[in-house]
């Protein structure tokens, strides 16, 4: 086996059917993404058959584009494959097993399964090729990871270690970006239309409620497309009770208020409790992970929040918070060298955890 340090990843899980080549699980060799953004938009969000058939017809072509990039003809020099064992849709994440078991295979390489959120936490080791001096993250850290599936708190003592702070009782932040983003008719995902829309606000004096849920670490945001449906039928004089769903036809004043004051509310709840579960672990860096860590001004809150305290935060450019599978070969470098490995048999788990509550 090759000791290269050079990890070729696949990711399947939800809408982005994605190759890359990143080694020592750091430095970004290749790094393709086919985003199926434009097929689900028509739906307004994710028909899982839809999105397996999408990764089918794309991962060949992925595959071979990253390939090519990274240069490789002889793949003695990659050190193990690494792929998405979890969690995500069942019939998606099929997909990039099968390929990930095939290429194993075929090139007898190990095979290392990854934790998808393992995999958006160790975005944060990443480098950009113009950015190779950039120190990794320092241990102990607080992460963040905020998609659209997931929202969590987790400390870190040491690579691959996970203790849950908290986590959401209800829908993800990232869900909640694309209900109200629904709701006030801009087009899906939600998430960074809401940013673009809530930027171009005028008024700011439109309150949406915080769920603090106490001295936790949880979160819950299901009330929040309650409260934005309240608001909206104020705006447009008619019953909450009787009103539609999605698109309702708003003036674009209103839709920017309303999408900054719901952004506020998100942004003020997520940055608190980071920064407050930082400064009680004596955190030495904050890591922010998952779509919604694509969010400029949360990562604005937090990085102003922790200036103050000397902590270091790393949210990855963009790109590199959105599923990707730089994050996985990242993360399934440090899998492999604590020895995981996956045989034939390995299947998907749609449900898989990173971390179980723990007693605090
Ligand atoms: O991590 P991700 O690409 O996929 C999952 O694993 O879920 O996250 C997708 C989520 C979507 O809900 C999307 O609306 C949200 O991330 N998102 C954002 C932004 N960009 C993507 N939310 C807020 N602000 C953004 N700029
Ligand atoms: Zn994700």
């Amino acid at each position: 086996m090759s000791a290269s340090g050079r990890i070729l990843a696949v990711e399947s899980s939800c809408d982005e059917t994605a190759v890359a080549v990143v080694d020592n699980g750091r430095r970004i060799v290749s790094n393709v993404v086919a985003s199926q953004v434009a097929v689900h938009s028509a739906t307004g969000g994710i028909v899982p058959e839809v999105a397996a058939r999408a990764h089918l017809r794309w991962m060949i072509p992925v595959l071979e584009q990253a390939r090519r990039q990274a240069g490789i003809e002889d793949w003695s020099a990659i050190e193990a494959v690494a792929v998405t064992e979890g969690p995500g849709l069942a019939g998606s994440l099929l997909v990039g097993i099968t390929m990930a078991k095939t290429l194993a295979w075929l090139h007898h390489l190990p095979l290392v399964p990854v934790n998808h959120l393992e995999g958006h936490i160790y975005a944060a080791w990443l480098l950009d090729p113009d950015e190779p001096d950039k120190p990794a993250p320092e241990f102990p850290l607080i992460a963040l990871v905020v998609s659209g599936g997931h929202t969590f708190l987790v400390e870190m003592s040491g690579h691959l270690t996970y203790r849950l702070l908290g986590q959401t009782v209800d829908d993800a932040a990232g869900e909640a970006f694309d209900k109200v983003g629904r709701l006030l008719g801009l087009p899906y995902p939600g998430g960074p239309a809401i940013m673009k829309a809530a930027a171009g606000a005028a008024q700011r004096d439109r309150v949406f409620p915080r769920a603090w849920l106490g001295e936790t670490f949880d979160f819950s945001f299901s009330g929040l497309k309650t409260a934005a449906r309240r608001e909206v039928a104020r705006e447009l004089g008619t019953d909450v009770n009787t009103m539609g769903s999605d698109g309702q036809p708003l003036p674009e004043p209103a839709v920017a208020e309303l999408a900054y004051g719901f952004q506020e509310s998100v942004v003020d709840v997520l940055a608190t409790k980071t920064l407050r579960a930082a400064r009680e672990s004596a955190a030495r860096t904050i890591i922010v992970g998952g779509g919604v860590a694509a969010n400029s001004v949360l990562r604005e809150r937090i990085a102003d929040g922790a200036r103050a305290s000397g902590i270091r935060v790393l949210v990855p450019r963009p790109g590199l918070c959105t599923d990707n599978a730089s994050m996985i070969a990242a993360a399934g470098f440090f899998r492999s060298r604590a020895g995981a490995r996956a045989g034939t048999d390995l299947s998907a788990r749609p449900s898989l955890k990173l971390a179980l509550p723990t007693t605090r």
